[in-house]
Order: C-alpha cells, then structure tokens, then sequence
C-alpha cells in the first residue's frame, strides 16, 4: 500500500485529493498546524480512514520528523496561505508559508529520503498581468500580488530540486478551481453562499468587488486527479492544468442568481473595499500539454459547477 503525506489536508483541494488516494489504496496521511479549535470540517465523513499529525510549513523539524516517522512514497504540498488579499495585508507571513515553506518540505525530503515524490501546488497567480494568452507552460509570469510572488518562488524552486539534485519534483500550475467546499471568502462561494441566503430571506444583497475580473474556474474534484496524474508520469515536469476557458465575476453572478429564478443586478453591490491593489484582470489556460502527456482533461462545465455550488449552499441553509 503506498503512503501519501498531504500537507494542507483540512484545505478544500485536501479534501478532494484525500478522496481520490482512498480510493487508489493509498494510506493517507494528513499534517495539519496545532490549532485551538477543530478544522477537520472537510474531511469529517472519511476522517477513520486517514492518519491526522500535526507539523508547520514554518518549521522545518516538524516536517523532517513526518517524512522520518511516516516513509512517504508522495508528498503533496497543498498547504499555503492562499487567499490573495491576505497577502497585502500579512505579505511576510505569506512569504513564509507560500514560498520558504515550498524550500523547507524539499529539503526534509532530501534529507530524508529523495526518492520520494514531490507535488508542488503552483497557481495561475504566477502569470499576473499576462505576457500571452492563453497561459502555458512556456508562458513567462508576472506576478500582481505578494501571494503571486511567493508562489513564483515555490515553483522555481520546485524546479530547481528537480534539476540540483534529480529529485522528483513536479509543479502543477493550476487555474482557479471550485466546489462546494471552497473558503467562503473566495469569490465564487462568496457568490453562491449569498445567492443560497437571498433565495432563504437570509440575506437581502451581495457586495462584491471587480465584476469584470475574468477566471479559468474548473472543479476541484476534476483538479486533483492531475495532481496525481503528474506523480505517476514516467518523469517530473510542470504543467498547466485549467478548463480553456474564460468568464467574467460578473457572468458568475448572473448564472448562480439565475439558478433561483432571480437578476443578480438587483442584489450586488460594488463595494471599494473589496478591490485590490494590483488586479489580475485575464487568466484563461492552454491545458494541451496535460491533455497530451497525462491524458488529464476537465470534466465539469462552468454551468454544472456554479449550479453544482449554488444547490450545496442551498441545501446546508435550508437545515439550519
Ligand atoms: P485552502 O482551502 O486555503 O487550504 C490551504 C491549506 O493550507 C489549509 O489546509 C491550511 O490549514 C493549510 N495551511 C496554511 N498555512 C499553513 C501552515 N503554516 N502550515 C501548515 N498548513 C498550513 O487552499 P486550496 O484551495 O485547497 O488550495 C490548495 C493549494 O493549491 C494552495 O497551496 C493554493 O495556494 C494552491 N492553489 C489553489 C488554487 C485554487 O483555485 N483553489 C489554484 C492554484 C493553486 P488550516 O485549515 O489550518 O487553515
Ligand atoms: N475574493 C473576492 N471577493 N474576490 C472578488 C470579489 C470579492 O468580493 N469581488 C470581485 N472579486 C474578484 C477578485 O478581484 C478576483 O479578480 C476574482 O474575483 C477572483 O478572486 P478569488 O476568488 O479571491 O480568487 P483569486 O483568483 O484571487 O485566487 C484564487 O485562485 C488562484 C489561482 O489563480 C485562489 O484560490 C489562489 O489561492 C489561487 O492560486
């Protein structure tokens, strides 16, 4: 039975990949940070099948005793401080997790053992202000956020064990992706989470940022299985791993009200407070060389996925 280290577990990609290695016959282990209070919420249903142990993508010597203690054969670097935002406000600590982190899980790796196979959860975020479009492989990054930056660093860096010290050292570079079990402050639950609220009488509007912000959003369900996929091929790589296709916040929202029969124009409000300071204004994804070298493509179509999204909120509020 082969073992997987999955750091970012109690995450929303955690929980999908968690999933997906279950059902290959993985033993799957979990690090999660010392927390006071319970964050196992996503993982609750399948939490008997799984090892939970606690470690720090700020400390190195607790990812070196997981690596020594557990015999990984994969390890999945998820873990990071991912919502955009909280890296203009928190931008040194995001530099930690995000970036130095990425360094710290290579070298318990190399340390311990290099054979071990290495996932490294890169983002569209790195292609910023985009030099082509759509984004490959190839494509060269811009950065716009101090998340972007330090997620540049953990791909070069992933990139550079690969080729220092031939480890197995894949990057998947991935475009946005959702699900029913997304942060609620990302845009998109933050979308139907509210639209669910408006259609109960919960909540009466829904104050968004820049509704011409355009995203490559597939599901994450679809996602993870690239994650694996990448493992499993004959050598280490990067690739690019989206849907092709692009849509407005604004085409969100008008979807995800339209689900409940209402004019999203009705109920969302433009509220400064949530615009940054540097916008990633186009991301959309070339995914051929996944398509080609992995035989990984996207399985779930943007209508399915918002209404897939808008129906789980739907349901969770109706029980309250
Ligand atoms: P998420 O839901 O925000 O999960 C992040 C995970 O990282 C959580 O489990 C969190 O633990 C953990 N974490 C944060 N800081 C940590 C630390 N110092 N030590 C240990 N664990 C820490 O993110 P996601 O959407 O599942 O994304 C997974 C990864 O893919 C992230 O690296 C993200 O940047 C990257 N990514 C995501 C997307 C996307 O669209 N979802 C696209 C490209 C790349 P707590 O539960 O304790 O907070
Ligand atoms: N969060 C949020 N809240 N975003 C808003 C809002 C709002 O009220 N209004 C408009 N937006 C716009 C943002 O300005 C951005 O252009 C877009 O919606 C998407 O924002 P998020 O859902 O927060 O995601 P993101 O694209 O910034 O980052 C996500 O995707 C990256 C991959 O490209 C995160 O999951 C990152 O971790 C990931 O790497």
């Amino acid at each position: 039975m082969p073992t997987a280290l999955i750091t970012g577990i109690t995450g929303q990609d955690g929980s999908y990949l968690t999933e997906l290695l279950l059902g290959k016959g993985y033993q799957v282990v979990g690090m999660v940070r010392r927390s006071s209070t319970v964050t196992l919420e996503r993982l609750e249903h399948i939490q008997d099948d799984i090892i939970i142990t606690q470690g720090d993508l700020h400390d190195q010597s607790s990812m070196v005793a997981l690596i020594e203690e557990f015999k990984p054969d994969e390890v999945y670097n998820l873990a990071a401080q991912s919502f955009v935002p909280t890296s203009w406000s928190q931008p040194l600590l995001t530099a930690e997790a995000t970036g130095l982190g990425v360094t710290r899980i290579l070298e318990a790796i190399r340390l311990v053992n290099p054979k071990i196979k290495f996932y490294q959860a890169s983002s569209s975020e790195m292609f910023g202000k985009v030099m082509e479009v759509p984004q490959r492989e190839s494509t060269p990054f811009y950065p716009r956020s101090p998340y972007g930056v330090a997620k540049v660093y953990g791909h070069w860096i992933t990139v550079n064990y690969r080729e220092s010290f031939d480890m197995f050292a894949a990057s998947g570079i991935l475009f946005n992706h959702e699900s029913p079990r997304r942060g609620l402050e990302f845009v998109t639950r933050k979308i139907t989470n509210t639209v669910a609220k408006i259609k109960l009488g919960q909540a009466k509007e829904l104050r968004l940022g820049n509704l011409e912000a355009q995203r490559d959003w597939g599901f994450a369900g679809d996602y993870v299985e690239a994650m694996w996929m990448m493992l499993q091929h004959p050598h280490a790589d990067s690739f690019v791993i989206g849907t092709g296709e692009t849509h407005a916040v604004r085409e969100f929202c008008e979807l995800a009200f339209g689900y409940v029969g209402l004019n999203y124009q009705d109920y969302v409000i433009q509220d400064p407070r949530f615009y940054r300071p540097a916008e990633v204004d186009l991301l959309i994804s070339d995914p051929t060389k996944a398509t080609n070298e992995l035989g990984w493509t996207t399985k779930t179509s943007f209508r399915t996925l918002v209404e897939m999204m808008v129906e789980s909120d739907l349901k969770r509020l109706s029980k309250k």
